[in-house]
């Protein structure tokens, strides 16, 4: 059974852009309701962490120093066929190949700086929950 949760990021492209609250209208208008939420600023060593799945790829590094270049912001989101349906709404990794009217094809820059992130399994939808938020900033 497909899980009910995904986790979000608004990269620092996207808020530096002042794209948040547009970002998370179209996050409400899909049906997904906000768990959690914070503004934060990752460390390179928490980047790098978050994305370690992606270690020894040619954009790893890149990717952890843009993602430690300003501040984020992180939400736990909550829908029935969370993953599916989130990374529908926010499209394809390279916003040059998202569907019109996806967040990516929307707000993003390039295929580094694409706007968001969406969890990409139930398994993974967990382990990034738990990197960001404790059990009492869950409600
Ligand atoms: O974020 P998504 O799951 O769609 O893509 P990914 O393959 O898991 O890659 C993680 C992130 O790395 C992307 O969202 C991009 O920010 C970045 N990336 C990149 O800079 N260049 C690529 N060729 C692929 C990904
Ligand atoms: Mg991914």
């Amino acid at each position: 059974m497909a899980g009910r949760i995904t986790l979000t990021m608004i990269k620092p492209d996207a808020v530096a852009k002042n794209y948040t609250g547009s970002i998370v209208k179209m996050i409400g208008d899909a049906g997904f309701r906000i768990a959690a939420m914070k503004l934060m600023h990752l460390t390179p060593v928490q980047a790098a962490r978050f994305y370690e799945v992606h270690k020894g790829k040619p954009f790893y590094e890149p990717l952890v120093a843009f993602m430690s270049s300003g501040p984020i912001v992180a939400a736990l989101l909550e829908k029935e066929n969370a993953i599916a349906d989130f990374r529908e709404l926010i499209g394809a990794t390279n916003p040059a190949n998202a569907a019109p009217g996806t967040v990516r094809a929307l707000f993003a820059t390039d295929v580094q700086r694409n706007a968001v992130h969406g969890s990409d399994s139930d398994e993974n939808a967990i382990i990034e929950s738990d990197f960001f938020f404790s059990g009492l900033e869950r409600y």
